[in-house]
């Protein structure tokens, strides 16, 4: 039997590696490494068959380690967290936290995971990445608050999401409402809130963001809007993913404390510096109808604020979907 994980792990740094070596490794016949080849290809991950030379892998790939994760995390960060969990293969980490949370333990604590078959976005959307290519992780944590007082959570995640990027060199980043990360108007990362518990009491936020790090030749086949990727848009060296992994987690961590201390208000002003919509007329459908405005920020809530023709409207998140007109995105 050939463990992918550990097939991907010996490809992982670019260099060929001889497909009778594999089967050696692996007590295999060459035909056995190949169909199992042919499942990381089917996963995602580009790996080429060099005539002669044996199997590699299109740019190195660093498998996500949690003791690697944890080492890069700042130490307040760390004593924070209850559990860093890295998986394989699971349906989604958004679906794994919910379960947990249903069960009873409702911690601080990250799940990553190198594959999800049932990755879901926003609406209802599937949302897939490569094997190796992006990076997809949540985090729960619980809130005293009540539900309530959660309004512009998911914006200060998008928002925590750039401060973490920005640091890494990246620039250009900005939020489509209510929290689409995009790069030079492409979308880059995807962000899921969902939330339980109490609408007065303790609750607790499932915060799960999906990233684009290198997605290939399948992306235009698997994404349904404009994308972008890191790898693509070069500001900055690539990051290693286990260091990219702990400063969004680091980020993640403070920008949810500073929500718990002093709500989305805290952000507003941030979150203008970023706002990709404003200027923009959009259209928001509310029901069978829909009506056009001008996008001019966000409250202290952050709900969309739309100026139409005779008066200003406030949008809550997760109610409605905003397009940009034709010609104005
Ligand atoms: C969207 O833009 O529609 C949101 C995408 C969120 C994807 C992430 S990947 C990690 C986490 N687990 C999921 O199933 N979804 C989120």
């Amino acid at each position: 039997m050939i463990d992918p994980r550990e097939l991907l792990a010996i490809l992982a740094d670019g260099q060929p590696v001889p497909g009778n070596s594999l089967a050696t490794h692996f007590a295999v016949t060459r035909a056995a490494v190949w169909k199992q080849i042919e499942n990381l290809r089917a996963l995602g991950a580009p790996v080429i068959a060099g005539s002669g030379s044996g199997y590699r892998i299109a740019a190195p790939i660093e498998l996500l380690d949690r003791d690697a994760i944890l080492a890069a995390l700042p130490q307040h960060s760390r004593e924070q967290l209850q559990a860093v969990d890295v998986h394989w293969q699971i349906d989604s980490s958004n679906s794994e936290l919910l379960r947990r949370a249903q069960g009873g333990t409702i911690d601080l604590r990250a799940c990553f995971t190198e594959l999800q078959s049932a990755g879901r976005g926003r609406r209802g959307r599937h949302w897939h990445l490569p094997l190796g290519g992006g990076l997809a992780f949540s985090l729960l944590r619980p809130f005293d608050s009540g539900m309530t007082a959660l309004a512009g959570l998911s914006l200060a995640v998008g928002i925590a999401v750039i401060r973490a990027l920005e640091e890494l060199g990246f620039r250009e980043l900005g939020l489509k409402w209510p929290n689409d990360l995009q790069h030079a108007g492409r979308k880059l990362a995807g962000i899921l809130v969902e939330l339980g518990g109490d609408a007065l009491g303790p609750c607790h936020a499932v915060i799960g963001i999906g990233l684009n790090l290198r997605l290939g030749a399948h992306a235009d086949v698997e994404i349904d809007q404009d994308w972008c990727d890191l790898a693509g848009i070069g500001d900055a060296p690539m990051p290693n993913r286990n260091l990219l992994a702990a400063r969004l987690l680091a980020h993640l961590i403070n920008a949810l404390d500073q929500f718990e201390r002093s709500s989305f208000a805290s952000f507003v002003d941030d979150y203008a510096r970023y706002d990709a919509l404003r200027g923009k007329t959009v259209r928001v459908p509310i029901g069978s109808e829909a009506f056009s405005g001008e996008a001019i920020g966000v409250n202290h809530t952050g709900a969309l604020r739309v100026r139409t023709a005779d008066r200003e409207i406030l949008v809550d998140s997760g109610e409605v979907s905003v397009r940009a007109m034709a010609g104005s995105a």
